[in-house]
């Protein structure tokens, strides 16, 4: 028999607050160039959406990156490891509309392959990516990017990643555990 609660121990919660509960992370910075200016963006509203690999990523208007990649269409997203966390939210604290954050913030970046985007090597990790679909200026805004090439770092140190819960707190990855075994439906794929 299921068990129906009567005196429950759960409380309403804030709608407006339900997505520090949902917000998936890792937190991810999104590289793109425009006139031949390359800048960087945090964003944590993204989520996977396939294997090809496809990402859908809320990004608004408000964003200088905003109209950069509904001109240029692609872009490059890059996955910050632990250490640069303090530098990945003050990245997503100031405009590229008003200076160079690359230089600020002493990153170093490779222009991609494909799409011309900055690739930061600092990253665990960047994907470049082409948008495959521009969201309606009234909102939601919700890109979704393809990637079509991916790099990665193996040289970095620390290999965790970070996770934002809102409101200006993250986790940092804990312990990876190995459940391979279990996935007898899905070894070959995942
Ligand atoms: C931890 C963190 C997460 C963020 N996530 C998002 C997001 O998911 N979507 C979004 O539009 N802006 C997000 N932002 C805000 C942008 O990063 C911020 O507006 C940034 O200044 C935009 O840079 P740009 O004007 O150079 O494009 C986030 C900021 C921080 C610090």
């Amino acid at each position: 028999m299921p068990k129906v609660s009567h005196a429950s121990s759960l409380r309403e919660f804030p709608l407006n607050r339900a997505f520090t509960w949902f917000e998936s992370g890792p937190v991810l910075l999104i590289g793109t160039s425009w006139k031949g200016k390359p800048n960087a963006m945090t964003i944590s509203c993204h989520m996977s959406m396939g294997f090809t690999p496809l990402l859908g990523c809320m990004l608004g208007p408000w964003n200088h990156t905003y109209e950069i990649l509904r001109n240029t269409r692609k872009c490059v997203v890059s996955v910050p490891g632990a250490d640069l966390m303090e530098i990945a939210v003050d990245i997503g604290n100031c405009s590229g509309e008003s200076m160079d954050k690359f230089a600020h913030f002493g990153l170093t970046y490779r222009p991609g392959e494909e799409t011309g985007a900055p690739m930061i090597e600092e990253c665990l990790a960047s994907l470049e990516c082409k948008v495959i679909k521009i969201p309606p200026r009234g909102g939601p805004y919700m890109f979704i990017l393809e990637g079509i090439r991916a790099w990665h770092n193996p040289d970095r140190r620390e290999k965790r990643t970070f996770h934002a819960r809102g409101d200006g707190f993250f986790i940092i990855d804990g312990e990876t555990l190995n459940l391979r075994d279990r996935m007898t439906k899905w070894q070959d794929c995942i």
